[in-house]
């Protein structure tokens, strides 16, 4: 089954072509961050109008890397949300007209849930069932999620960040340090070769709560508005102190959140696994790595080439045989504020 795969959810106009939902033939992702770069983050409105101008184009040169023409294509899967509204909305328009004209099925597919599902791009890997019970670190710009996976489809979501997401904290602590957007890779760059132990930032530790956090596990979520408020006023103190000891610092209290959180919540899990854009942290990919080992159990972090926004994770988990289909995938509407599970085939 060929899976041709449409992601606009937020700055990256990407389109892919997956076989049997684990066999990418081909991923092109186009990313506008140097669009967005000079206002320190994504502009819905540049966004929107720069996938309507460029997702025809994306979309060929999957089909051409794939090396198919349009007929091979048996079902077409878009991203309904999370993701901003207007950006959405391009690449639901797009897909509906193009599975009507091809007169292919159109699956609508969960953002956050496809990228959980981009380690299994890795064809070597065994699938969930065989993984499960998989604790998956969600670390994007966008989300901050720890979640167990018992198996397609199946997610119990365990803690999630209280205020900005993980990688808001890169890209805003970067606008601070008058770094460019997106602020993670620039952040990771300034800091080779810096001390980590150099400013002793706030680790986003919750005060011993006792009840639950909309039924999440206190324990496990996270918090890094301090952190950046931290940033600012040490910056602001210290405006000489060395950039890549203060850069290794500000990354390592955030890698240092993620994982006591992670350590927290993996109790019975079979596999670690991290994906989303953070996911592409080196530090962060290390240290998950040592706790795993830590813990005897296996350490699968995604592919490089699946850690930011893809259209292979879109196109592989409707080729699974997850997403909403049939008439309900037609009247699909943009879901900007999704969660996860909602999306789960009947
Ligand atoms: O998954 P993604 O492409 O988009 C969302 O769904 O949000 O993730 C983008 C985020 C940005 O915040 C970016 O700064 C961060 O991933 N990121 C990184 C690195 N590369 C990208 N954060 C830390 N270290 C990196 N190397
Ligand atoms: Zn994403």
């Amino acid at each position: 089954m060929i899976a041709l795969g449409v992601e606009t959810s937020c700055d990256e106009t990407a389109a892919a072509v997956v076989r049997d939902g684990r066999d990418v033939l081909s991923n092109v992702v186009l990313s506008q961050a140097a669009m967005h770069a000079p206002y320190g983050g994504v502009v819905p409105e540049i966004a929107a109008r720069s996938h309507v101008e460029h997702l025809p184009g994306v979309i060929e040169r999957a089909l051409q890397d794939a090396d198919l023409s349009w007929d091979a294509i048996d079902t077409l899967a878009v991203t309904y949300g999370p993701g901003l509204a207007s950006s959405l909305l391009v690449g639901i328009s797009a897909s509906k007209a193009l599975a009507q004209r091809l007169n292919v099925p159109l699956v609508a597919i969960n953002h956050l849930e496809a990228h959980v599902y981009s380690i299994l791009l890795d064809p070597e890997l065994p699938d969930f069932n065989d993984l499960s019970p998989l604790l998956v670190l969600l670390v994007s710009g966008g989300h901050t999620l720890l979640l167990r996976v018992h198996g397609l489809g199946r997610y119990e979501p365990l803690g999630q960040t209280l205020d900005d997401a993980a990688g808001e904290a890169f890209d805003k602590g970067a606008t601070l340090l008058g770094l460019r957007y997106p602020g993670g890779p620039e952040i990771e760059r300034a800091a080779e070769g810096g001390n980590p132990g150099f400013v002793d930032f706030p680790r986003g530790r919750q005060k011993k709560s006792t009840g639950r956090i909309a039924g999440l596990d206190p324990d496990c979520c996270f918090s890094f508005s301090g952190l950046k408020t931290a940033l600012l006023y040490y910056h602001r103190d210290n405006p000489d102190a060395p950039l890549p000891d203060v850069a290794a610092s500000y990354q390592e209290a955030i890698v240092d959140a993620l994982v006591d959180k992670t350590r927290r919540a993996l109790n019975g899990a079979r596999a670690l696994a991290a994906v989303g854009g953070v996911a592409l942290n080196t530090r962060l990919r290390d240290r998950l790595n040592e706790l795993a080992n830590e813990a005897g159990i296996r350490y699968i972090p995604a592919g490089r080439a699946y850690c930011t926004d893809n259209a292979a994770m879109v196109a592989g988990l409707a080729g699974a045989g997850q997403g909403i289909q049939g008439e309900a995938a037609q009247q699909i509407d943009a879901a900007p504020s999704l969660g996860l599970g909602s999306s789960t085939a009947p």
